[in-house]
């Protein structure tokens, strides 16, 4: 039977199979094909979506915005102060009003229970633009960006991530790799690992998908052969600027570096799904270098301009896949 996920929300990963999530990387692709050949995909045209943030972003929000509008609907954004959500309406009175106005809802926000109540009250369409447990749909660019480095041969691949494993996104990759076969490396300070319950729920998937999830310390033996090492901030949206000092402490010797790239396979990518403080030319990578002396952090400069980083592919990636996404809930 044909994958069909006309009306479903989009919330986390696990509640899709890995025949849906492949679905979603193929129709990315037609996406992005359909763009490069500059050929028009107003399929969506009549329909309108609102962007709800209530944390900044650039990708997420651009990638919503033109995919929506390559695919002929009307967009909305709210931006974090904009709106009466959370302050004077409750997000289960802001989900029946946005569901009467519009035909799918993208929220980017703090609790993952408040992009889950939207979709239970809303009635329409709702997509995950990241929480703090998850960040589904940066994973099919990740995924998609992959598949174009290795010849859309994934299976048996290894990735690998370096730094705040505990993270929604680290969260996330360990389960598109688990649902796809690529095998899963969690590396950094005890501290930092994954929470039990998402380890506990890719487990079963990974062996199900013939490949592993490994957590470890070791930075050797997590990236030696690896065939992507990917890396995010360490310290996420949300968090306090207090724990700065103690996450650079933690997190120093899982950077990014050269040495670890040439610990990987030849054929290795680096992948971060941005922002990135690989130099001091932001004001909190001034500020951290001015307080703690350190000038790159996750990543150094030189692995992030390398001939093997495919951040801005991946980036790109974000609003092909994102596209597919609304076009396969909404059409
Ligand atoms: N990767 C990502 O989600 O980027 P933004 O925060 O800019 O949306
Ligand atoms: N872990 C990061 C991802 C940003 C795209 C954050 O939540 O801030």
């Amino acid at each position: 039977m044909g994958v069909n996920l006309s009306g479903r929300s989009f919330l986390k990963l696990l509640d899709f199979s890995t025949e849906e999530i492949e679905y979603l990387l193929t129709l990315s692709r037609n996406f992005k094909d359909l763009k490069r050949t500059g050929t028009p995909h107003r399929y969506l045209e009549g329909k309108n979506i609102v962007l709800l943030f209530q944390k900044t972003s650039t990708r997420t929000r651009c990638a919503f915005e033109v995919g929506a509008m390559d695919l002929g609907m009307g967009v909305t954004y709210l931006d974090p102060g904009s709106s009466q959500m959370g302050k004077k309406e409750s997000i289960e009175d802001t989900a029946r009003v946005l569901g009467r106005m519009y035909d799918g809802i993208e929220f980017r926000g703090f609790a993952q229970e408040d992009v889950e109540e939207l979709a239970a009250k809303s009635g329409v369409p709702v997509w995950n633009g990241l929480t703090d447990l998850w960040h589904p749909t940066q994973m099919l660019a990740d995924i998609l960006t992959v598949q174009e480095n290795f010849n859309y041969d994934i299976k048996g691949k290894t990735l690998v991530f370096m730094g705040d494993a505990k993270n929604n996104v680290a969260r996330s990759l360990m389960v598109v790799c688990a649902k796809l076969g690529m095998n899963f490396v969690a590396c950094g300070p005890e501290a930092c690992m994954p929470a039990s319950d998402v380890v506990e729920a890719c487990e079963p998937i990974a062996a199900e998908n013939g490949c592993t999830i490994t957590l470890t310390q070791d930075v050797e033996a997590a990236c030696a052969g690896a065939h992507v090492i990917y890396t995010d901030v360490w310290v996420s949206m949300g968090e306090p600027d207090e724990v700065w000092a103690e996450r650079i402490e933690q997190l120093e010797p899982y950077r990014v570096t050269t040495q670890v790239m040439e610990l990987a396979d030849p054929s290795a990518i680096f992948l971060h799904c941005l922002p990135s403080f690989h130099d001091t030319n932001t004001t909190i990578g001034a500020d951290i270098a001015a307080k703690f002396g350190v000038t790159e952090m996750e990543a150094e400069d030189e692995v992030f301009e390398s001939r093997r980083s495919k951040v801005f592919d991946e980036a790109e990636n974000r609003m092909h896949t994102i596209k597919a996404v609304m076009y396969a809930t909404l059409k």
